[in-house]
């Protein structure tokens, strides 16, 4: 169904404040670049079209924005807001939206739920252009709305204020809704006669009043949604609004978070009912955790998959794997590199696991390394025990059957396979494969040498005494 919509973001800047070699807009806030976030509140309004104006850094921008529904237009030198639309101006013109609306794109806790009445209010109102303004704590750095006499408006950006302009607390939020016919008619109208040499888009209030058509303002009282991020700090100040976005949200899908205030859940996260999160713990990208888990103090978890009755304690390190249902993990364990725990086993601490298929109710308690390696069903990696599996040129694999007791201290050199139900012998260092069923010892035969000790005390002891 068509609505006749348009957005055109506003992305061609820099954001110089930022003092970064990577374009501010392409900063991430819990996982996501900072220009997905408006990009994103616009497609729920469910627009025929998204244009992004890119610019500085126009690539890496566009492939930030990538989606069906999102072309980008390219404005080669910034030369201020109203320049900015004017390179979408050929694609504005060819197709035929009735309404378009302009958005910075530095906007991360803007919501559609703040443009709605802003669209209503245009359209009953039948206005040629609609502004946003906002009444927010600190106007500084905004333009400010000047309503003058008769319904005159005006925007006069704060370089260009009058101390007197500079008092209204009323400011231009950057959120335009234009009828795309008026503002194709009036772009070309805009100058750059002002103190920054810019063409301002907010100039166009006027132009159009000049030609009788009719200007609104809808004043939202969300104004921390309109504040922009225009340093680093404020990138922060965003990313704890928005951690607490999410938190909230997770609250009321069922899920505990102890402290929100020290846990960052990135925005794609998923996490079942009755799943408990304690203080300090950072859970990143595509990480999906079941039902009534809990996961510990400073877990930290990144694109992990975790089933359903798993225990995540303290400090475990957990990337890109998956962990079946009723696992236990950590504390202090490191799991990546595509390892699979499967269901019912567990991994204690200073265990690492990096590539490994670790069987169902197998363990591996204590201070193990396994890479490249494949864990059959059953199986008690004891503690210490060190696949050995980079021979300083490639990786090379170890294969544990079912059932399998691999004694404490034990090497096992790969490539090698471990038959199922074998076991191996404390302190073996395991260089041929073992067959199933059969004991495997592999340590150098214990020597004992009878009163040695106490005979090297006694010459050691006539030695001190010859120097004395
Ligand atoms: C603009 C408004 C100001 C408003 C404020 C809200 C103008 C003249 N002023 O000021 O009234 O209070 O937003 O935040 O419009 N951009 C381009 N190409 C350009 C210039 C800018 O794409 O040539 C983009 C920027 O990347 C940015 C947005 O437009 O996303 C706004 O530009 P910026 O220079 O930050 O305008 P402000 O000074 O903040
Ligand atoms: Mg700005």
């Amino acid at each position: 169904m068509s609505n006749g919509l348009c957005a055109l973001v506003l992305a061609a800047g820099q954001g110089t404040r930022f003092k970064s070699a990577v374009n501010k807009v392409l900063h991430p806030i819990l996982g996501k670049p900072m220009i997905r976030f408006v990009l994103d509140s616009l497609l729920d309004l469910r627009p025929e079209r998204v244009i992004v104006v890119v610019g500085h850094q126009k690539d890496e921008v566009a492939k930030a924005v990538a989606h069906p529904q999102v072309e980008c237009v390219v404005q080669r030198r910034q030369l201020g807001t109203a320049h900015a639309v004017l390179a979408a101006r050929a694609v504005l013109a060819r197709r035929k939206h009735d309404d378009v609306i302009v958005i910075n794109s530095d906007l991360p806790l803007f919501t559609a739920g703040t443009i709605k009445p802003l669209l209503r209010l245009h359209r009953t109102s039948r206005s040629a252009l609609t502004v946003l303004s906002a009444e927010p704590e600190n106007p500084s750095g905004f333009g400010r709305l000047v309503r003058e006499g008769h319904g005159r408006l005006r925007v006069v950006e704060e370089k260009d204020a009058s101390p007197s302009e500079k008092s209204i607390s009323e400011v231009n939020t950057g959120v335009y809704i234009f009828k795309v016919r008026d503002l194709l008619d009036i772009l070309p109208a805009i100058s750059n006669k002002n103190l920054k040499r810019e063409f301002y888009l907010t100039d166009s209030i006027a132009l159009l009043q000049d030609r009788n058509k009719k200007v609104s303002v809808y004043k939202t009282a969300r104004a921390a949604e309109v504040v922009g991020v225009n340093t680093r700090y404020e990138l922060s100040q965003a990313a704890l609004a928005l951690r607490d976005r999410k938190a909230r949200a997770l609250s009321d899908a069922g899920v505990t978070v102890l402290d929100p205030r020290s846990t960052w859940i990135d925005l794609e996260v998923e996490i079942g009912p009755d799943t408990v999160i304690y203080p300090s713990v950072t859970i990143e990208g595509a990480t999906r955790i079941g039902s009534r888990c809990v996961v510990h103090p400073s877990a930290h978890l990144v694109n992990a998959v975790i089933g359903s009755d798993v225990r995540v304690l303290t400090s475990a390190v957990i990337k890109d794997s998956l962990i079946g249902d009723g696992v236990s993990v950590g504390p202090f364990c490191h799991l990546r590199g595509k390892t699979v725990i499967r269901p019912g086993a567990r991994v204690g601490n200073f265990v690492e696991m990096k590539k490994t298929d670790f069987g169902r109710r197998s363990k591996a308690m204590h201070l193990s390394y396994l890479g490249d390696s494949e864990v059959g069903q059953g199986v008690n990696i004891g503690a210490g025990t060190i696949t050995c599996n980079y021979d300083g040129v490639k990786k090379n694999r170890t294969t544990i059957g079912n059932d399998v007791f691999v004694g404490s201290g034990t090497e096992l050199i790969a490539p090698v396979r471990v038959g199922k139900g074998a076991y191996i012998a404390a302190g073996s260092t395991i260089t041929k494969d073992v067959a199933a069923d059969s004991l495997a010892i592999a340590r150098t035969p214990q020597v004992e040498k009878r009163g040695w000790a106490k005979r090297k005390k006694e010459l050691d002891r006539k030695r001190l005494e010859r120097k004395k």
